[in-house]
């Protein structure tokens, strides 16, 4: 029976339920939290959301980092020890919670919920006739587990969607498009653009100016993916010039977003606290356990990523 020695550290995950979940696969196993960890030397796997502030070193012997997040770069990838393999969580409860997510944004824009809401607070009856799905396309940037799956769920409402990846993929009933041309392509045509490509060096910033200025006049924007894919003063400047309509943000360059920030008050922007994509531990924690065997075994990771790539 495998014993393993398993550090967690998260400010948004429950050490609890977590503790309760990972002890259903390994009844024997040691867990550590936070910042101080006993007998540093024998932790095989950590399994983080953030790194504590000392980092991993102390770990001599650790045989993979675990992210509990889909993304990675919350974990400042810079501060990892290079010799020990890093996995993204892929797991059903986070790719539904994202769907989910996706789907509310994307129908309170088709069905104008954002106009309402406004015409409410200012007591106005003016009727707005409404539109069906297939009159509304969403474009969806990044393809990956969770894009695709989004892309895949707003198609079978019934909306017309595309989607843009790094490389080409094919997803039946969905336009898909790649590189430089293909990415103004598909802003030109889009009514709602969503946000879920990884953040790397070459998507960092890449919801500036120039890309909104690429987008169809009036569309409206939902970031799920990080704070730092936006340049925030670029579209504060593009709903201002009326080419941008609206945007959904789940995510912030610093969070929380401090209170002074002009998102907050803003009219036409909605901020949620990054709540997106939540995974639960009980259905993670099976693709979380696979992977701690796998380490433990010395195993390739699944899931594994590509830390030169970003993803
Ligand atoms: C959430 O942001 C995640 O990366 O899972």
């Amino acid at each position: 029976m495998m014993k393993p020695h398993i550090y967690f550290n998260s400010n948004i995950d429950s050490p609890e339920e977590w503790k309760a979940a990972l002890s259903q696969h390994f009844p024997n196993m040691q867990y550590s939290v936070g910042e101080i960890c006993d007998d540093p030397d024998s932790v095989d796997v950590a399994l983080v959301w953030k790194l504590p502030n000392r980092g991993l070193a102390d770990f001599k012997n650790l045989k993979a980092v675990l992210s509990l997040g889909a993304g990675i770069n919350q974990l400042d990838p810079a501060r990892l020890p290079r010799h020990v393999p890093l996995a993204r969580l892929v797991d059903d409860s986070l790719t539904q919670t994202m769907v989910e997510y996706a789907k509310a944004a994307t129908f309170r824009y088709h069905r104008k919920f954002h106009l309402f809401e406004r015409q409410t607070r200012e007591a106005r009856w003016t009727f707005v006739p409404a539109t069906i799905a297939r009159d509304t396309s969403v474009g969806v940037l990044g393809l990956g587990e969770l894009g695709g799956a989004i892309a895949k769920a707003l198609a079978t409402e019934g909306f017309n969607v595309s989607g843009w990846s790094r490389s080409q993929k094919d997803i039946e009933g969905i336009a898909t498009y790649c590189g430089q041309s293909g990415l103004a392509e598909m802003l030109a045509v889009s009514d709602i653009v969503i946000n879920v490509l990884p953040l790397t060096d070459d998507t960092r910033s890449i919801l500036n100016e120039e890309f909104f200025v690429q987008c169809k006049r009036g569309a409206c924007l939902i970031n799920m993916g990080r704070g730092h894919h936006l340049v925030d003063a670029d579209l504060l400047a593009a709903i201002d010039a009326g080419q941008i309509q609206a945007a959904t943000l789940d995510v912030a360059t610093v969070e929380p977003l401090p209170p002074a920030h002009p998102f907050w008050m803003h009219p036409a922007i909605l901020v949620t606290p990054h709540v997106a994509g939540i995974s639960t531990p009980e259905s993670a924690s099976v693709a979380v356990a696979q992977n701690i065997r796998r380490a433990l075994n010395g195993e390739p990771l699944a899931q594994q990523v590509n830390v030169s790539r970003g993803y």
